[in-house]
Formats: structure tokens, C-alpha cells, sequence
């Protein structure tokens, strides 16, 4: 693969379906970085390091040096939005960053302005928006997305392009027949099936010209069969759902470990409020549905009640979300979780996260779009599951259970990443290697 793999050469395109906190967030934080204002906290692909085999000079260099990835420096930011507001007025309206800061990176951002959104409002109940596109139908509308890729390129001069869904949750969707073939799926976009969502018609518009597509959101989006051919069929990594942050981030972090100890787990109760535009858009039952599925899925795959039916056979896993607007985006959450160890004596867990939701996204929407691009030029397509570290709720490829362990899914991204560059694998068995790898992180 190291030998195909084609440079990062030219400029690439990020460009984000929905341009409120979490993509403002992040293009904030990439450009205040450049101007050397801030440091890239929270992004693998600029602070990781991999480590690597014996005999090979550095064993544990930096991933941004590992693997030939887009310079920050050759990032170029683009969008659309159902509401005309330039990056600075939604990064201002959203309350994440100091407006200090905002205000000294105000020339670059209010030059980043949104294309018109594909929108139905059947889809996001408490958004009411207005600039949107008005297609004859959902074809059409892919086609205009398609044009607007295009104008982006060319005004933008960028090499290569890639999409990362930061918009709304949308409401709760099954597969159905329509998501089924590629050609039900377009015979659907012409007929303008009311079971094909606005991101799935920007799934499309991206995935049918061979520009990689990753959904941040829980919405099935990519995860159809018919979106899924399609990118193997035009060579396209795709990937999803919903970036792992907050409290899935805990859970997937606290819960392996529970489970390494071999401890017993009876309940897991989680609540949380927040008060951005995301938990308004949540507050609708619809659109929560879809966020509940995501989330419920971690623990059963982490903790396997199959295997071990004395320890998690009667696990009680409950999730609230509510809106609370006085918190804005610094959501915070609580876990009551009830475990048992030796002879079956109870013990309990408490956890309060008092975490900012954007703050802990934005980096990830920076990676995901950087893996997504080296993917494409190291020649990998359809599910990157691989990517699953960032997720939670990864779509894999057909037939692979999901992967929810952090620690394991970080091994995965890592061993790709080696594979890609035909590195060995290091052999962490001895006390002299611990040490070595101790040094250098610090
Ligand atoms: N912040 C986190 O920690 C986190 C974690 C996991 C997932 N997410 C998901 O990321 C997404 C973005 O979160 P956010 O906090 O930035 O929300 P946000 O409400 O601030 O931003 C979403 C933006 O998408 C726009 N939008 C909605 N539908 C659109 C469409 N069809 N086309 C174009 N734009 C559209 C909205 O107008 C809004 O500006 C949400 O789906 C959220 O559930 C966020």
C-alpha cells in the first residue's frame, strides 16, 4: 500500500453539511492553531504518536509524521446551512469559544459562508430555517450539491475533497426498501421518497463523485445498503455514526476496564442536560430516538452479557437527554453505575462530566475528514471501520460486529495506520520497552 499511496499534494477541501457549534468549533480551532494562538488538544492526527518495531529510528513518532497527512496549512473550509450565518456569526451564536478569540480570528472566519442546505423540516421539527434549497425533487437537489462541490473546488482551488456530516440529529429511520440497491435509491430520489433524508441526499451527492462522506450524526445516512454499494462501487471510503464524545466517551473508557477486572454490572443509569442547538433539536421525541439507539448499543458490545451471563446477564441500562438552555454547550452529565464484585457484594459508581460538547467534538471532525482522505489516497474504500474510535455507533462492513472498546479501537486505527506504511507491529512484552516508550511520552 506504502508505494501506491499518492501524496497529499494540493489542498484539500473540508466540507460540512451544517456549520453550527461543532463544525465552528473545529474550523475555529484549526485556524487559531495556524496563527499559533493554540494548541491542537484533543486531535490524534496532530499530537499521537504510533509506535512502531524494533530497528526502524524513530519507534514512536508523531502520527502527523507517520503517515503523509493534509497539512493544516492546506486546509480549506466550506459548507452549507439551512441558516445564512458566515462561521463567525455561528461560532459567536453558538457560545463555545471566547468571542476574544473569535474576534481575532473574525477575517478568515466570516469569509467562510454557507452554500444553501438541502432541508425538510419532517426531518429536524425545531429548526425552522430558511435558506434552503427549492428542488423540483431529491435528485435534483443532489445535482445542485454536486454543482456546489464543484464551484467550491474551482473557487477554492483545492485537489481533493472531503464531507463530514455536522448537522442536526435527524428523526428516527429504519432501512426500508428504497435504501435497499442503488437504483431504488435513485429511483427514490426522482419520486422523492419521503423515506430518503436530507443527509442521505448529501450522502449521495458526495459518494457518486468519489469524495469520502463520514457521518458525525446517529442518523442512518451511509448506513444503507444502497449508499454502501455505491461507495464501492465509485471507490469511496464512507463512514459513521455519531462522533464518541461525553458521556459514550466515559462509558467506553470506564466500562472495559470494569470488565477487565472481571467486576459485575447490574445498572447503568445515564442522564445529562444540555442547552446548544443540538439538545433542542433533541428534545424532539423523533429525533432523541435516533440518539437513544446510538447510544444504547456500548455496553452490551463491550461487556458481552452472551459470555458472561453471572456478571451483565441482568444489566439495566438507561439513557435521558435533556434540553436545558441555561447550560448551553457545556453539557453536563451524570452516571449512576451499580457493580458487584466478590460474592456478589454491591458497590456503586458516580460520575459527573461536567464537559463542553463542541470542545471535545471538534477534533474529531478534523480527523475524521484527515483519515477519510488518506484513506482514499492510500486506496481504501466503502466502511472504514477502522475509524470506529472516533464513533459511537460504527458502521462496519457487512457481517463484522462493532468494536466499542476504545482501547481496542485505538489498536485497530493504529495497526491500519501501520499496515498502510508496512511497519511492524512493536513488541511491548518487556520492561525495556516500557520505559523507552515511557521516555519519550513523558
Ligand atoms: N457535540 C458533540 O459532542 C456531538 C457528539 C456526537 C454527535 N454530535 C452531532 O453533531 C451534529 C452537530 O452538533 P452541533 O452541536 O454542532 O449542532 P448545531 O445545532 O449547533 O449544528 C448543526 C447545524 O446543522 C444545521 N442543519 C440541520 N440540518 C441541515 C441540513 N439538512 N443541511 C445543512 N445544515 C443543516 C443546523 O441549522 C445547525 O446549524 C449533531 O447531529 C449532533 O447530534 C455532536
Amino acid at each position: 500500500m506504502k508505494e501506491q499511496m499518492l501524496p497529499a499534494k494540493g489542498k484539500l477541501g473540508i466540507l460540512l453539511p451544517g456549520l453550527g457549534a461543532v463544525a465552528s468549533t473545529m474550523i475555529a480551532g484549526v485556524i487559531a492553531t495556524r496563527k499559533g494562538l493554540s494548541k491542537p488538544v484533543g486531535s490524534l492526527t496532530q499530537t499521537g504518536h504510533i509506535e512502531l518495531g524494533e530497528g526502524k529510528g524513530d519507534r514512536f513518532p508523531l502520527i502527523k509524521d507517520f503517515v503523509p497527512l493534509a497539512s493544516l496549512e492546506d486546509v480549506v473550509f466550506g459548507g452549507w446551512d439551512i441558516y445564512e450565518d458566515n462561521v463567525y456569526e455561528a461560532a459567536s451564536h453558538a457560545k463555545v469559544l471566547d468571542q476574544h478569540l473569535l474576534d481575532a480570528l473574525k477575517p478568515e472566519l466570516e469569509t467562510i459562508r454557507p452554500m444553501k442546505a438541502v432541508f425538510d423540516r419532517d426531518y429536524v421539527r425545531n429548526l425552522d430555517g430558511k435558506f434552503i434549497k427549492q428542488s423540483a425533487n431529491k435528485w435534483d437537489a443532489a445535482q445542485e450539491l454536486i454543482r456546489d462541490i464543484e464551484t467550491f473546488k474551482k473557487e477554492n482551488k483545492v485537489s481533493r475533497v472531503v464531507i463530514v456530516w455536522t448537522g442536526s440529529t435527524e428523526k428516527y429511520l429504519e432501512a426500508s426498501a428504497v435504501h435497499e440497491s442503488i437504483a431504488a435509491f435513485e429511483a427514490g430520489l426522482k419520486n422523492n421518497d419521503p423515506a430518503i433524508a436530507p443527509s442521505m441526499v448529501y450522502a449521495y451527492a458526495a459518494v457518486s463523485q468519489g469524495i469520502p462522506f463520514i457521518n458525525g450524526a446517529p442518523n442512518l445516512t451511509t448506513d444503507i445498503p444502497a449508499i454502501v454499494q455505491l461507495a464501492n462501487k465509485t471507490k469511496t471510503p464512507i463512514g459513521g455514526k455519531d462522533f464518541k464524545t461525553g458521556q459514550t466517551l466515559m462509558k467506553t473508557i470506564v466500562a472495559p476496564g470494569l470488565a477487565a477486572r472481571s467486576l459485575g454490572v447490574t445498572g447503568w443509569y445515564s442522564t445529562n442536560i444540555l442547552g446548544n442547538r443540538d439538545g433542542l433539536v433533541l428534545d424532539d421525541e423523533q429525533n432523541f430516538k435516533t440518539k437513544e439507539v446510538s447510544k444504547l448499543g456500548v455496553l452490551e458490545d463491550i461487556l458481552r452479557p452472551d459470555l458472561h451471563p453471572d456478571l451483565y446477564g441482568d444489566l439495566y441500562h438507561k439513557i435521558r437527554i435533556n434540553y436545558y438552555p441555561p447550560h448551553g454547550d457545556n453539557k453536563e452529565s451524570w452516571d449512576n453505575i451499580d457493580i458487584f464484585g466478590w460474592l456478589n457484594y454491591q458497590m456503586q459508581i458516580k460520575i459527573n462530566f461536567l464537559c463542553r460538547d463542541s470542545i471535545l467534538a471538534a477534533p474529531l471532525v478534523l480527523d475524521l475528514a484527515l483519515f477519510a482522505d488518506l484513506a482514499q489516497r492510500a486506496g481504501m474504500y466503502g466502511v472504514q471501520d477502522w475509524l470506529s474510535f472516533y464513533l459511537k455507533s460504527p458502521q462496519t462492513q457487512e457481517g463484522v460486529p462493532a468494536e466499542n472498546d476504545i482501547f481496542k479501537q485505538l489498536n485497530t486505527l493504529k495497526e491500519v495506520l501501520r499496515n498502510m506504511m508496512k511497519e511492524d507491529e512493536p513488541e511491548f512484552n518487556t520492561v525495556k520497552h516500557i520505559r523507552a516508550a515511557e521516555q519519550v511520552i513523558g
